[in-house]
């Protein structure tokens, strides 16, 4: 099973997704009641989860916590957790058996689970796993302060509640393990989507927008900050829309405003700062945002569309409402609109009753759109979803795993394909650190979100843009030399 385990430095987080990354929390020290005591924080799932870790670290930063990387040494260990494949799961409980032989030399710990899986499996949790005190919510982080205070009684605190509401928008988030470039900014929470397989409706919830000024506000201070790129992040961002408020104060929050207008209004606080977004649902993206994309430069040439499939048939079953032919017709507009967009996706192998003529028309489907990259997925079965209730998950593991390296086979040539096209010419990239491999080079993003690897050069420094001509390629990577 294709699986990627990224650095949280890595700038390349930009995507909605991978339960696989990990990440540790800065020091940061708080002036609050329980000044002194320490947090460490761990987090899983989708860029989503990571970015909910930032908000959480604000509110324990307002009690007086600071933050740790040793759990050991911790008085609350925070887990952020994902659901959406059993093996996300399987991973935060094999976690948590660490933290609990921690706790058993350190009674006074606090262990609590927090986001989906927390959300999933509510006060089961508390049953199933002994040594955890508090199962949060996502939409529950502002009653921290209150299950701290019960936990310290001795009691166990769950508060799962979801909301129609919360966006945590006057949260100002504490940038954990952040490379002070890029970061990410939550512009929508929740899923109205009801995809058969996906278990985050259930777990986040429904769909709500949030403001555009706190978005605005947010992505300036960054830029003032020396921070030279945003991803705005929803689980469909296309279908963010402010409805405007008939009392605002502000007259920028008493008129509507969808994606493409927000997109505007962030492009146009600064041209030196990068704007990406992630995830676009194939149903939802419109011309206009295509259009948008264009009118501004600094908006990167990037969109992560995921497919899930090539067959029309499995489509319908999955509850995408789109078709084979509607997902071709987006592909289409979106090269004609905008010739140099970089398309990455995700894909499902093995989805319920998938034929090998369906899997053969994903494989067709790839040839045809040619992605520059791909998170691809075996079907993992989640408890209370649609397909969960409907269809049975009857594709053996090996034919799912036999396919899988089918479909990653040819996205791996095709991924190296499309990266050999870049060779010979520049791009404008964004410095974001020093390569991992050689502290001669420096390492940073095209538009495209490639890696691009030159040497070190001392008139440039990281949160610069420089021209670079690409001379090479891994199959991963540019390799070029600053173009003057
Ligand atoms: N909102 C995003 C998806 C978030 S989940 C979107 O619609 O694109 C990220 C990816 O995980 C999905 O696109 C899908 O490819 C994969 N995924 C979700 N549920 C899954 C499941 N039950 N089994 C395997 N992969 C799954
Ligand atoms: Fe899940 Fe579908 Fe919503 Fe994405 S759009 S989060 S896959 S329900
Ligand atoms: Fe994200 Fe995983 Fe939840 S992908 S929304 S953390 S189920």
């Amino acid at each position: 099973m294709f699986e990627r385990s990224i650095n949280l430095k890595d700038s390349s987080l930009s995507t909605l997704h991978d339960e696989s990354r990990q990440g540790e929390a800065l020091m940061v020290e708080g002036e609050g009641q329980y000044s002194g005591r320490k947090l460490y924080i761990e987090s899983y799932g989708c860029a989503m989860n990571f970015s909910d870790s930032e908000i959480v670290a604000s509110i324990m930063k307002g009690l007086g916590y600071e933050t740790t990387t040793q759990y050991k040494e911790a008085d609350v260990v925070f887990i952020n957790t994902c659901s959406i494949r059993e093996n996300a799961e399987q991973r935060v409980r094999n976690r948590l058996r660490e933290f609990g032989a921690a706790k058993s030399k350190r009674p006074g710990m606090t262990i609590g689970v927090l986001g989906c899986m927390a959300e999933r499996l509510k006060s089961k949790f508390l049953e199933e796993e002994k040594l955890v005190d508090m199962v949060i919510g996502p939409d529950s982080y502002r009653d921290l302060p209150n299950l701290i205070a019960k936990t310290d009684e001795g009691d166990r605190a769950v508060n799962v509640l979801l909301s129609r509401e919360e966006t945590y928008a006057d949260i100002s988030p504490v940038r954990l393990n952040s490379n002070g470039i890029s970061a990410f900014v939550s512009i929508m929470r929740g899923c109205d989507n009801m995809c058969s397989f996906c278990v985050v409706p259930f777990t986040r919830g429904r769909e709500r927008s949030r403001d555009p000024l706190s978005i605005v506000q947010e992505v300036r201070e960054l830029f003032n900050n020396g921070y030279r790129e945003v991803t705005l992040l929803g689980q469909n961002v296309d279908s963010y829309q402010w409805k405007g408020t008939a009392n605002a104060s502000e007259t920028e929050l008493s008129e509507p405003l969808n994606f493409s207008g927000l997109l505007e209004r962030v492009a146009r606080i600064n041209p030196l700062l990068r704007v990406r977004f992630s995830t676009s649902h194939p149903k939802d993206i419109t011309d206009e945002v295509l259009y948008t994309m264009n009118k501004y430069e600094n908006i990167c040439n990037h969109i992560h569309l995921p497919v899930q499939s090539g067959s029309s048939r499995v489509l319908e079953l999955m509850n995408r409402t789109y078709t084979r032919e509607w997902y071709i017709e987006r592909l289409d507009t979106i090269k004609k609109l905008i010739p140099d967009c970089a398309v990455s996706t995700d894909i499902i192998i093995g989805f319920c009753s998938e034929s090998e003529e369906e899997h053969q028309d994903t494989l067709s489907l790839m040839d045809y759109a040619q992605f520059d990259f791909a998170y691809m997925y075996t079907y993992s079965e989640r408890p209370g979803t649609l397909a969960a209730k409907r269809f049975e998950d009857d594709i053996p593991e090996e034919v799912k795993t036999r396919r899988f390296n089918e479909i990653l086979k040819k996205q791996q040539e095709c991924s190296y394909d499309r990266l050999k096209q870049h060779v010979g010419k520049t791009h404008l990239v964004l410095i974001d650190g020093f390569s991992k491999k050689s502290g001669k080079d420096y390492s940073g993003k095209s538009e495209h979100n490639i890696t691009v690897v030159f040497p070190v050069h001392e008139a440039f420094k990281p949160g610069d843009y420089v021209n670079i001509k690409i001379a090479n390629c891994t199959p991963a990577t540019l390799i070029g030399k600053i173009d003057y």
